[in-house]
């Protein structure tokens, strides 16, 4: 028997039965969880007292608080690679002691959190400017974690900007980087080469085409370059003034690291303050998810939902519906934090996992899914649970009857997906409309939701820097518990590696310059036909 028999049986005996029935007056409160100001409603799923008790359990069996210490504590726990798991150093308050092999890295992170907000404010002062005046724009060349969190937390918080534009390139298609720069003066733009491990084809690429950019009216190109990196040697030997180069260490997995140096971008956006309120909302997820009992827990309870979906009940995808049109690239950022941490076959011991990785995350921001997909989410076949975000208010006060609508149909979508339209309601509604007989009775059918479909609502006040850092903290601990539940290395991503060796491998072929010997019958011939 494995840890997930009691919890598969539970769901045997409860799949059908309709979520609406479980709601007495107390549900709404029992079944959600707060935490500074933020409330994570999740009644709306066939979650009941007996089922979160198994969960819970099923957390306590995992050794989820074990892991947690240690990944606080600087235990090298992404063990396939032999690091530390430390992105919460990066956000630590200033008394903080966390030591890795016997060494505390904090006077470290405290020095270049330090020197990244002094750059910035010469950036945003003019006192460092360009060959051409002060600096007007940035550009961040980065991919994958050294991108997404940047660009995510960038739009989310336009409303605090008030440094020079930032623009975020990361794809290799040359077409990125042409329409970024296009338009943009080469004499007043800074260019941040943000790359752990600054070895990234994609982001060296661009970076490349942007010092030739640079090249054609700056004398001296370098000048205007900044890097962020763990790589001081490759960033040195690329000709960065290391003062304008901010490390960090292994132990900042890519995809966690926008609390540190690879925030550069969205520090010189918003200024180093604002960017400690997202740095201390961060914290507060923290010391939430470091002291508060498993079921009072957001991270954990978040983590429960996700596990229930989609290792008990058999979803295979989770919609992440943030109804924020700044939080439009979150989906994105989560695919990664999320598919790139749980995607894996393989527990950490090397077995197989007992059960399935973790699921597909996609989504767009409401309302407008709604005229798009929500379609498949009411009335299609497959079940997809639902995960809204919303914030009682918006930046805009004098457009404050927009964010009524806004927030009415965020909450009338998980309404709907829960309550359903029955097929004797869709009758009424057909027979008003004159309709009788056979034809009534199609068109019905039609027009029936089956409900019971599960959604949980994320929200919070206003998307603030320190709200926005409880977010993204909130989500990342989720990403941890769900990993530790499922026994595999969250901290690892060798499933990138065997297409980049491919794609080098075929860029000789693609030039002529070798044959497609070996290649499958459809890499030969589509290799034949885009080399034409
Ligand atoms: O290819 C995946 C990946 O390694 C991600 O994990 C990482 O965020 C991204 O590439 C970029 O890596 P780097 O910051 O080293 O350029």
């Amino acid at each position: 028997m494995t840890k997930w028999a009691p919890l598969q049986a539970k769901y045997a005996a409860v799949a059908d039965r309709p979520i609406l029935d479980l709601f007495d007056a107390t549900r709404a409160a029992d079944f959600s969880v707060r935490a500074d100001g933020m409330l994570f409603d999740y009644s709306k799923t066939n979650i009941d007292t007996e089922t979160r008790a198994a969960l819970i359990a099923l957390t306590e069996g995992s050794g989820v608080a074990e892991k947690r210490t240690a990944m606080f504590a600087g235990e090298k726990i992404n063990l396939t690679e032999g690091r530390a798991v430390l992105h919460v150093a990066l956000r630590a308050g200033d008394d903080a002691v966390i030591k890795v092999d016997g060494r505390d890295v904090m006077p470290d992170v405290r020095r270049i959190r330090a020197a990244c907000a002094a750059f910035a404010r010469d950036v945003r002062s003019g006192a460092y400017a360009g060959q051409g005046g002060p600096i007007t724009d940035v550009v961040n060349i980065g991919i994958g974690g050294s991108d997404l969190g940047p660009a995510m937390a960038t739009l989310a918080l336009a409303p605090f900007h008030d440094g020079p534009r930032c623009h975020f390139v990361s794809n290799v298609d040359g077409a990125h980087i042409h329409d970024t720069l296009r338009g943009l003066d080469p004499a007043t733009t800074l260019v941040i080469v943000a790359s752990k491990t600054f070895t990234t084809i994609e982001t060296m690429t661009n970076a490349d085409t942007a010092k030739r950019w640079m090249a054609q009216k700056v004398a001296n190109p370098a000048a205007q370059f900044a890097a962020v990196s763990t790589a001081g040697d490759k960033t040195a030997a690329y000709g960065i003034d290391p003062a304008r180069v901010f490390g960090f260490e292994d132990w900042v997995g890519g995809r966690y690291s926008m609390w540190g140096p690879i925030g550069l971008a969205l520090m010189i956006a918003i200024g180093p303050e604002a960017f400690d309120q997202f740095l201390a909302g961060g914290r507060a997820m923290d010391d939430h998810f470091l002291t508060a009992p498993f079921s009072q827990n957001m991270p954990v309870m978040l983590a429960l939902t996700g596990i229930w979906h989609n290792q008990l009940c058999g979803h295979t995808t989770r919609a992440v519906l943030p109804y924020d049109q700044r939080l439009s690239r979150l989906p994105a950022y989560l695919q990664q934090l999320e598919m790139e941490s749980n995607g894996k076959r393989v527990a950490i011991d090397g077995s197989d996992l007992e059960t399935h990785s973790g699921p597909v995350v996609w989504g767009e921001p409401g309302t407008n899914g709604q005229h798009a997909f929500y379609q498949l989410i009411h009335q299609g076949t497959r079940t997809v649970p639902c995960e809204f975000l919303v914030a009682r208010r918006g930046h805009e006060p004098d457009l404050a009857h927009q964010h009524l609508l806004l927030v009415s149909n965020c909450l009338a979508q998980a309404e709907a997906l829960l309550r359903g339209r029955s097929l004797d309601e869709a009758r009424a509604i057909m027979a008003k409309k004159g309709l009788t007989g056979a034809e009534l009775e199609k068109q019905a059918r039609h027009r029936v939701f089956p409900g019971n479909r599960p959604s949980t609502v994320l929200a919070y006040d206003q998307l603030t820097p320190f709200v926005l850092g409880q977010i993204i903290a909130l989500y990342e601990h989720r990403v941890f518990v769900e990993g530790v539940i499922l026994g595999l290395n969250s901290f690892d991503q060798w499933g990138v590696e065997l297409g980049k060796e491919l794609a080098l491998a075929l860029q000789p072929v693609l030039e002529g310059t070798a044959d497609t010997d070996g290649k499958d019958g459809s890499t030969a011939a589509l290799v034949n036909f885009l080399r034409a």
